[in-house]
């Protein structure tokens, strides 16, 4: 079945971690496939393939919020897309496509799939118009996810290297979610298109308690057995002075109703964290 499936962005968290689940799917990075080039993609040889997941995606957050990194962010993240799109209309493909909780202002509590966008960054409005693009495609599922960890740098990677140096950083303890790690999205994403729900949009994100970035650095260091203090900070603090950082979320809890009602069990974070530091 895997061999029907091809991956772009192929070399990021997502991309890497949905190579390891389908061994004989192929699949393409930048270079060898850049979905900004709309001849390219066009052109592209997409014989053999029924889905598309589109795991590539401007995800410097900050970045964006640059005169280059403004236009960057918009062609990957919403003009590719829609090339992606129109030969998934034209090939008869199911694209796949992954969203973000920076769509929204994170003023909710929770988010369900269906709350209205209100992205504060341009990280997050060009997201939106890629989720707006993809909703147009004969056969999609958006997942859309927050706080991704993977093979590559990540939080939780930046959090035990500096534990590991004996620094006790300080972190932001307001901004309020769960993590995700791409082995989870990989089986919703596995689950999506073997049980073939409804066409549409899905949160996923791993299940236990929402909480901050500060509190799961805690949990990282008492997984690792190291014993460095973590000390509280708030979003506006941390980057004042700062400049081209982009405001961000303070709620990104996803409600995962929608894809546990279609059999999807969903595994707690701190079980997925826990395996994640024994490797
Ligand atoms: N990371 C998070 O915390 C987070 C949170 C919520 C949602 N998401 C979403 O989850 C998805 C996967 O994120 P991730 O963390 O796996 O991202 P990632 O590690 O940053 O990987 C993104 C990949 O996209 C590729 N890419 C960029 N521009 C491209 C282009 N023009 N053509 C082809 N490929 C291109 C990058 O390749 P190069 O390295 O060659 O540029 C990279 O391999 C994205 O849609 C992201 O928006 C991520």
């Amino acid at each position: 079945m895997s061999s029907n499936i091809f991956i772009v962005g192929a070399n990021g968290q997502l991309g890497t971690a949905l190579r390891q689940k389908y061994p004989e799917a192929r699949y393409a990075d930048t270079a060898e496939l850049d979905i900004t080039d709309k001849q390219a993609v066009g052109n592209f040889d997409w014989s053999g393939i029924d889905t598309l997941i589109n795991s590539a995606a401007y995800t410097n957050v900050d970045g964006a919020e640059t005169l280059e990194g403004r236009r960057l962010a918009w062609a990957v993240n919403a003009d590719a897309v829609a090339n992606l799109v129109a030969v998934a209309a034209q090939h008869n493909m199911t694209i796949v496509h992954i969203s973000t909780d920076y769509v929204f202002d994170g003023t909710e509590n929770i988010h369900n799939e269906d709350e209205a966008f209100s992205p504060l960054s341009v990280y997050g409005a060009s997201k939106s118009a890629g989720d707006l693009v993809v909703s147009l495609a004969p056969k999609f599922y958006i997942l859309r996810t927050s706080w991704v960890i993977g093979e590559g740098k990540n939080f939780v990677r930046t959090m035990l290297e500096l534990g590991k140096k004996g620094i006790n950083p300080t972190v932001v303890s307001d901004q309020i979610g769960r993590l995700t790690f791409t082995s989870e999205l990989v089986r919703a994403i596995n689950h999506l298109l073997s049980s073939n729900p409804n066409y549409g949009t899905y949160n996923v994100t791993n299940s236990g308690v929402s909480t901050s970035w500060a509190e799961i650095t805690r949990e990282i260091y008492k997984l690792s057995g190291l014993d460095n203090t973590v000390t509280d900070i708030s979003t506006a603090d941390y980057f004042k002075n700062k400049e081209n950082v982009a405001p961000r979320p303070l709620k990104s809890t996803l409600s995962l109703d929608k894809i546990q009602s279609t059999g999807f069990e969903s595994k707690n974070w701190t079980e997925d964290l826990t395996e994640y530091l024994q490797k």
